[in-house]
């Protein structure tokens, strides 16, 4: 019997009965299976994959077509978890008319059951008119990467006592907009638990500390699939870099010491005759 869909209103009901919500992302196919297998709640396409897939150095120049072509393969993959496409730089930040037909398209041509976007007040009333289509939005505050030149670098948000006001004002703004949840990305972990308590929606961190409802984090940075990348909140669950490079190492040196291919690897051998 195929597994039973994880939903917006299963993300909001683990808040309410206090149990941690868990987001990872995907970008291709056997990542999405994965992933999915582990039993994640939430398989998000992040536009991440700019960095990490298409090898940009942010995440400003990832397309509308980038993006659905990387959910698509995920949806493909994913079974059980909610299946969220990151809305990319400008696709929601002109026309409102725009902003929700990108955003279904990710629904209607890619497989996602929902969509995130970044921002506060200033997209308050875009995540009103593409909820008010029926498609769920997911909130991100803090250190949104498609601001990166705004706001000056990588670097931990609301640090100080107005700039953390503005951000607990601005969750309260997006929940009452209809969002069913909210990424809180690079801030200290008392203002994410601030935060956390006053609004309803689930809250779900990244460098945000302990005390959100639930944690993601970026798959290759978790499987440390980067040699020398690692910021300070990710916690590396293996060191696949150095397990990568000694296979691939392994299998240039047996072809050229002539070990691979084998009998055993080739067809018609005396093996085979038998
Ligand atoms: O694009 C992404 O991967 C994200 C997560 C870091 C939340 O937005």
């Amino acid at each position: 019997m195929p597994a039973k869909r994880v939903t917006t209103a299963d993300i909001r009901r683990k808040k309410a009965e206090g149990r941690p919500i868990t987001m990872l992302t995907a970008y291709d196919y056997p990542t999405a299976r994965l992933v999915d297998e582990a039993g994640v709640d939430i398989v998000l396409v992040g536009d991440s994959v700019g960095n990490v897939i298409l090898g940009y150095d942010s995440t400003i120049p990832v397309t509308m077509a980038d993006m659905l072509h990387h959910t698509r393969a995920v949806s493909r993959g994913v079974r059980r978890a909610l299946v969220v496409g990151d809305m990319p730089f400008l696709s929601y930040h002109l026309e409102r008319t725009e902003a929700v037909r990108n955003a279904g398209r990710f629904l209607q041509e890619a497989g996602a059951q929902a969509v995130k976007l970044e921002g506060g007040r200033d997209v308050a009333e875009t995540v009103r008119t593409i909820v008010a289509a029926g498609i769920p939005v997911m909130g991100h505050l803090g250190l949104t990467p498609q601001s990166v030149h705004q706001l000056g670098g990588y670097r931990v948000q609301g640090r100080d006592e107005a700039a953390a006001r503005r951000l607990l004002e601005d969750a309260q703004i997006l929940e009452e907009a209809g969002v069913f949840s909210l990424v809180l990305e690079c801030i200290p972990l008392d203002l994410a638990r601030q935060i956390t308590a006053r609004v309803g929606v689930p809250t779900i961190g990244i460098g945000a500390g302990p005390h959100c409802d639930g944690q993601v984090l970026v798959t290759h940075d978790l499987l440390g699939l980067y040699g020398d990348f690692k910021p300070k909140f990710v916690k590396r669950y293996a060191d696949l870099h150095v397990e990568i490079a000694r296979a691939l190492r392994a299998f240039r040196e047996d072809v050229e010491n002539g070990r691979f291919p084998t009998a055993e690897y080739s067809f018609g051998g005396p093996e085979e005759k038998q």
